[in-house]
């Protein structure tokens, strides 16, 4: 689908690159030649993604030990990245949640998901975008969203409210750093498979649920290939005239559940039950 050195020349920051999505994203990134950088809090997490990326791909990837709730810990990691060369691309991908009834979350758990999502997407885009202004260097900022930065979401209150902020975040500053030639964009992916979502949003309490499937207009989960190939086109130089803009890629997860239960019990009825609700022909 893409050039083979598609991404020649960019340097990238995945945030928490080192599993899930963000590893999946970076190692497209990388067979299209970008320059990658990942940062988590987990030192042996990153060292082995490296290893697996020299091991498949033949490339060095630069790691960094930072937790992006902390702010000084954000400004020294760009500091090192900007010693070997500015950003062309911010990938705001780090992320906590897990499932609790929200009166009873004490204000640590709240703050925990918050300042991840929230204040560590907005160290990384300021301190970016401070950069790129200062310098007149044109970068792109992508955020990964999820449905709840739109519907809301039970049970994941905090996380709902900290990436619907993160969406506010793009939406605000596509206008505000506009101008500069920097452009702010996100993602809004449905169901991927990773053991870090599913070992805290699908625990074995939930087995017995309707398959999530049934909830995904197109009956099954996201492929990662497919969202980094979404990533890739957005963070690429044909998306140059997009920003602002937040793309839904959920197999119409958000449509079919706003489209109500009785949508999917619908479409199990059989031919009968739909023939039965026709107007009767008059035999006269
Ligand atoms: C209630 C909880 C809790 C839980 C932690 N806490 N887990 N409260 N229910 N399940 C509380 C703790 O008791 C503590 O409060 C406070 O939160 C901080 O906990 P720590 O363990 O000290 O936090 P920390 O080590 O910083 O870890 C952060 C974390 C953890 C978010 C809690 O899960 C984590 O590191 N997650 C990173 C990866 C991740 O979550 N990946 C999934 C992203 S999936 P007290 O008051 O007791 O001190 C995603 C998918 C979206 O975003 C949509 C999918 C469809
Ligand atoms: P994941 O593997 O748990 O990814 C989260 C990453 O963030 C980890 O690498 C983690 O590494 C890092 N991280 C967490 N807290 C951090 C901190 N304070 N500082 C720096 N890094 C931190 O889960 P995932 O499913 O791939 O999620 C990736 C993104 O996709 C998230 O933004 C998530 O909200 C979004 N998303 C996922 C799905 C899905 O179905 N999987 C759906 C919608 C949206 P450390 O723990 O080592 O720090």
């Amino acid at each position: 689908m893409f050039r083979s050195d598609l991404l020649a020349g960019k340097r990238i920051l995945i945030t928490g690159g080192g599993t899930g999505l963000g590893k999946s994203i970076g190692l497209r990134y990388v067979a299209l030649g970008a320059q990658l950088v990942i940062c988590g809090r987990r030192k042996d997490v990153l060292e082995a993604t490296a290893q697996e990326f020299k091991d498949s791909l033949g490339a060095t990837i630069e790691t960094y030990v930072c937790d992006v709730r902390d702010a000084q810990a954000v400004e020294a990691m760009m500091d090192s990245i900007w010693q070997k060369g500015p950003l062309d691309v911010l990938l705001n991908n780090a992320a906590g949640n897990f499932l609790a009834r929200t009166e009873r979350l004490s204000t640590r758990a709240f703050d925990a998901i918050v300042d991840i999502v929230l204040k560590g997407s907005a160290y990384c885009t300021m301190d970016v975008g401070r950069r790129w202004i200062a310098s007149g260097h044109k970068g792109t900022v992508l955020q990964i969203l999820t449905q709840s930065a739109m519907t809301g979401m039970p049970f994941t209150v905090p996380s709902a409210m900290a990436k619907a902020g993160a969406l506010a975040m793009i939406r605000s500053l596509a206008v505000e750093w506009g101008p500069y030639g920097i452009r702010t964009v996100g993602v809004v992916p449905g169901p991927f498979p990773t053991e870090g979502a599913w070992s805290r949003l699908m625990p074995k309490e939930r087995i017995g649920e309707a398959p999530i499937e049934q909830g995904v207009a197109l009956r099954r989960m996201g492929e990662h290939q497919e969202l980094a190939d979404l990533c890739t086109y957005l963070i690429s130089d044909s998306a140059g005239f997009i920003t602002g803009e937040a793309v839904i890629i959920d197999g119409g997860r958000w449509l079919q559940g706003a489209a109500g239960a009785s949508a999917y019990n619908m479409q199990q009825w059989p031919d009968s039950t739909w023939d039965s609700l026709k107007p009767k022909k008059s035999s006269a």
